[in-house]
C-alpha cells in the first residue's frame, strides 16, 4: 500500500530528530556549577518538587514516593540551593514550580515561594497541581502567591482513567471536572493540562475530552501528544495496550479545529483564551532559565546543566557546597541555531530580523538547506520578515518537539538508572 507523503515525511523527521537527540542531547561533563551572571539580566527560575503519592505509567517526569519527613528534609535543601543561586548574582522575574506534585506538602511549598518572593523580583508564578490539591481552601491559601495553576486532568474518559490508575487516586472525569469547577476564577489563571493519542482513544472520545474542557472554560489549556520515551514505553503498554502513530496528525487537527473559537491564541500544543497571557513551556519560551531541586535542567548561554537526581546524593551536595549542579554540556553554535528553529516555528513563526541578532548571520546563510527541506515538503511560507508554519508543518513541529522532549527524557533516563523510587 502507498503511503501518503505527509507521513513517509513525518516519520523521516521523527527518525531524523531521534538520531540527532541520541547523538548530541546527553550531558556528560563533571561540572562546577552554575557560571555567575550578567548584571541586570533577570532569569526564569525553575523549581522542582519530585514527589508523588502515585506513580502514572506514562509519565517519565523525576519523582520519587512521598513522605512527610523526605519532603521537609528535601524542602529545606531546596531553600538552601535557591539562596545559593542568589549569592553567586542571579535576579529572576519568572518562577514555574513543576513536578511531581508541588502541592502535595502546602505549607512547606508556600514558605519556600515566600522565600523566592522576598529574595527576587518576581513577576509571574506558575505552578503544577494533580486534581487531588486543589480544593477551594487550598487556593484561596495561594491566591496573590501563584499567578497561574496548571491543573493535570489528562483525560475525562473514565475507562481510560482507570487504565492510568487516575481513577482510584483522583476521582471520575465528572468528579475532577466538579472539583475544577469549586476553584476556577479564584486565581488569575487555570489551565488543564490533557493528553491525547493514548492507546485505543478514539476521535470521538478525543472531542467529548474537549468538549468538557471548552464547558469547563479554564483560561487556558495545554493538550500534549502522548510521549513514549524509553523510561515509559513499556508501563504505557502494560497499562494501555500498543501506541501508533496513525492518528496523532489527525487528532492535532481535530484540537485545532476544536479549540479555534474558544481558545484562539496558541502556542505549540498550549492553547490560552487571551493573545498575551502566560504560557509556561518554560524550556520552550525562555532562552536562559535556572533550575533548582532533584533532577533539575538550567540552560545559559550555550550550556545545559544538570542537576543530581538521587534525594540523598542532592542533600549532601547541597549541604556539601550548596549546589546540586553535577554534570555540564556546551553546545556548538549550529545546535542552538535548529534549537531556534524548532521552538520558534513550534510556536508558528520565526522573525528573521531575531534569528540575525541572536547568531550574527542572515538564517539563510546559516540554514538555507535545512530552509530549502522545510519548502520542499510544504511545511513553511514566508515573506521578507517572516518564516510561518503551515497546517502540516504545525504538526511536524510538534513531532520534533515531542521528539526533543523525548531525547531529555535519555538524560533522565541515563541519569536515574541506578535509583530506587
Ligand atoms: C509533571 S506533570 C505534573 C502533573 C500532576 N502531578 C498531575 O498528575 O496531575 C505535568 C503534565 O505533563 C504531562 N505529561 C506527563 N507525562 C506525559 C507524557 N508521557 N506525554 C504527554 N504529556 C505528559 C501531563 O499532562 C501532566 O499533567
Ligand atoms: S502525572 Fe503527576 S501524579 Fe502522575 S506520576 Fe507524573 S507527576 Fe506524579
Amino acid at each position: 500500500m502507498l503511503r501518503h507523503p505527509s507521513k513517509i515525511i513525518t516519520s523521516a523527521t521523527s527518525y531524523f530528530m531521534h538520531q540527532y537527540t541520541k547523538h548530541y542531547l546527553n550531558v556528560d561533563n563533571p561540572s562546577k556549577g552554575l557560571p555567575l551572571p550578567p548584571e541586570n539580566k533577570p532569569y526564569l527560575l525553575y523549581v522542582h518538587v519530585p514527589f508523588c503519592s502515585m506513580f502514572c505509567p506514562y509519565c517519565s517526569f523525576n519523582k520519587f514516593t512521598y513522605t512527610k519527613e523526605a519532603a521537609s528534609v528535601y524542602f529545606e535543601h531546596l531553600r538552601q540551593e535557591i539562596l545559593h543561586v542568589k549569592s553567586l548574582g542571579y535576579d529572576f522575574d519568572y518562577l514555574v514550580i513543576g513536578g511531581g506534585t508541588p502541592l502535595i506538602d502546602e505549607d512547606e511549598l508556600i514558605k519556600t515561594i515566600e522565600l523566592i518572593k522576598t529574595q527576587f523580583n518576581i513577576q509571574h508564578v506558575s505552578c503544577e497541581s494533580d486534581p487531588n490539591h486543589i480544593k477551594p481552601k487550598t487556593v484561596l491559601r495561594l491566591d496573590g502567591l501563584i499567578d497561574r495553576l496548571s491543573i493535570g486532568v489528562q483525560t475525562f474518559d473514565d475507562t481510560l482513567l482507570k487504565k492510568l490508575g487516575r481513577f482510584e487516586k483522583f476521582g471520575s472525569g465528572e468528579e475532577v471536572y466538579r472539583k475544577i469547577e469549586s476553584m476556577l476564577g479564584i486565581l488569575p489563571i487555570t489551565s488543564v493540562d490533557l493528553i491525547f493519542n493514548f492507546p485505543e482513544q478514539s476521535e470521538a472520545g478525543l472531542v467529548r475530552d474537549l468538549e468538557l474542557l471548552k464547558k469547563l472554560s479554564p483560561e487556558q489549556t495545554s493538550v500534549y501528544p502522548l510521549m513514549t520515551s524509553s523510561l515509559v514505553k513499556n508501563s504505557v503498554r502494560k497499562s494501555l495496550g500498543e501506541f501508533s502513530m496513525a492518528h496523532e496528525m489527525a487528532f492535532f487537527k481535530t484540537i485545532k479545529k476544536q479549540l479555534k473559537t474558544a481558545y484562539p491564541s496558541r502556542h505549540g500544543w498550549s492553547f490560552s483564551k487571551e493573545q498575551d497571557a502566560i504560557i509556561d513551556e518554560y524550556i520552550i519560551d525562555h532562552e536562559e532559565y535556572v533550575g533548582v531541586g532533584s533532577g533539575s535542567f538550567s540552560f545559559l548561554k550555550d550550556t545545559l546543566y544538570l542537576n543530581e537526581f538521587a534525594l540523598d546524593q542532592y542533600s549532601s551536595h547541597i549541604q556539601n557546597r550548596n549546589s546540586a549542579v553535577i554534570k555540564e554540556k556546551t553546545f556548538p553554535q549550529n545546535s542552538q541555531m535548529y534549537y531556534r528553529l524548532m521552538v520558534d516555528l513550534f510556536n508558528g513563526k520565526l522573525s528573521k530580523r531575531k534569528f540575525h541578532s541572536m547568531f550574527g548571520v542572515e538564517i539563510e546563510e546559516a540554514l538555507g538547506k535545512e530552509l530549502m527541506l522545510l519548502r520542499l515538503a510544504k511545511t513553511v511560507v514566508e515573506d521578507e520578515h517572516t518564516i510561518q508554519t503551515t497546517e502540516f508543518g504545525d504538526y511536524l513541529f510538534l513531532v520534533l518537539m515531542k521528539e526533543f522532549y523525548m531525547g531529555m527524557d535519555r538524560i533522565r533516563n541515563n541519569a536515574r538508572k541506578h535509583l530506587s523510587l
